[in-house]
């Protein structure tokens, strides 16, 4: 989202729209009433492929359209403004909604990025200095300005920074954001299925719900992503990571060790059955033959073997407990040669298998276990991999 306000930098601003989108971002645009007399909406509409706003109403007498400007505010990943005056920078300090840009502002709940633009002496006023502060204070990018000629004949610092410059610090911020960027991170998740017969299998009651969210907030911190996931029913269309679907617990054990050696991270969330039938009936097991015993033998550990063939790779698993919960993990822990160990424990509601929610303790290797509240499944993933990276 890119607020533009009147000054006369705001002439460079459909350079900096074509840079971004060069890399790849979605732009929109808003101008202040003011700053259509230094650039014009056409330009920045053609530029961004986007409609450009500037009111909070789309002009039409018979039938005015509301612009949404929360909805803008929650649409972005990133807010910048560029130019930003000092009637723009005292408003947002102010929270004075008096234009479509402010009151966007004022709804983002992304970062926001500000590049000022002023005359020297503007600049440096203490008035100023002190709404630069105050925004800072409210947790705002402000980036520094440039030195040099400046539209008054004068020259000193008060120049918006040069569009390359402002892309810079645009892609620093996003890297920034990205703690996992070139790191290669393995999940598996979801049940095993062990076929008894061609038509019946042992299985659990896994979701794999956990292990995709895990997987979407390892993407999202910018990590290349491997799911191996087993028999589910998610919705993984718009999955931003690649997924290899498996059934049994031979075939996660085969997937896993194709490739662990190259990862970085790798977490099992997968529950994977313990045992498997000895024989595959070739024919479907049939009423009148009484009621067959069905003799199990062990899978291979998975998690056992890769704490065993462990590297450079962090590596953490999942722990289910029904009763001295911390004791067993903290065990599991170490038995496998792990980093960490999540655990879950079946006395607590809304934790665990085929929920939405899940309430877990993180025990990291040589740490005192750490608890949180039940949450979604989608928070837990996040509450996870900071721990995982602090
Ligand atoms: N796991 C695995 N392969 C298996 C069994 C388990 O990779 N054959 C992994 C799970 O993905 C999980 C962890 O091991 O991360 C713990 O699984 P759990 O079933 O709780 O522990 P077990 O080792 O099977 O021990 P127990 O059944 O005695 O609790």
């Amino acid at each position: 989202m890119l607020g533009i306000s009147a000054g006369i930098a705001a002439y460079k601003i459909p350079s900096l729209v074509r840079l971004l989108k060069k890399e790849g971002a979605s732009v929109r645009v808003i101008l202040t009433p003011d700053a259509h007399a230094f650039v014009t909406p056409l330009t920045l509409s053609v530029l961004s492929q986007e409609a450009v706003l500037s009111s909070f109403v789309s002009e039409d007498t018979d039938n005015p359209v509301w612009n949404d400007h929360v909805a803008l505010g929650n649409w972005a990943d990133l807010m910048l403004i560029a130019p930003a005056t000092a009637n723009s920078l005292s408003a947002m300090a102010h929270a004075k909604c008096n234009n479509f840009l402010i009151a966007t502002y004022l709804s983002a709940r992304c970062p926001v990025m500000i590049a000022p633009a002023m005359d020297l002496d503007m600049y440096a006023h203490s008035a100023n200095q002190k709404n630069i502060e105050t925004l800072e204070t409210y947790g705002n990018i402000v980036l520094p300005v440039g030195d040099g000629a400046l539209a008054s004949g004068l020259e000193g610092k008060g120049r918006m920074l040069e569009p390359q410059e402002i892309l810079e610090h645009t892609i620093h911020h996003f890297y920034s954001q990205q703690p996992l960027l070139g790191k290669k991170v393995l999940i598996t998740a979801g049940p095993t299925y062990e076929p008894i017969d061609p038509v019946r299998f042992i299985g659990n009651f896994s979701s794999g719900k956990m292990g995709y969210a895990l997987a979407h907030q390892a993407a999202d911190l910018g990590a290349e992503v491997h799911l191996i996931l087993g028999p589910h029913s998610l919705d993984t269309d718009e999955a931003p990571f690649t997924i290899e679907e498996i059934n049994t617990a031979d075939e996660m054990h085969a997937a896993v060790f194709n490739r662990y050696h190259m990862m970085d991270f790798a977490i099992a969330a997968a529950a994977v059955a313990d045992f498997k039938p000895r024989t595959l009936a070739s024919q479907k097991i049939k009423k009148e033959i009484g009621t067959p015993a069905i003799e199990l033998i062990p899978n291979p550990d998975i998690l056992a073997q890769m704490g065993e063939q462990k590297k450079n790779q962090v590596l953490i698993g999942f722990a289910l407990e029904t009763e001295n919960e911390v004791a067993h993990a903290t065990n599991k822990l170490k038995r496998k040669n792990l980093d960490a160990i999540i655990l879950n424990s079946l006395a607590d509601a809304g934790a665990g298998f085929a929920t939405d929610t899940n309430k877990i303790t993180y025990i990291g290797k040589n740490e005192a276990p750490k608890s949180f509240s039940l949450k979604s499944k989608e928070e837990v993933a996040k509450d996870i991999w900071n721990e995982i990276l602090t």
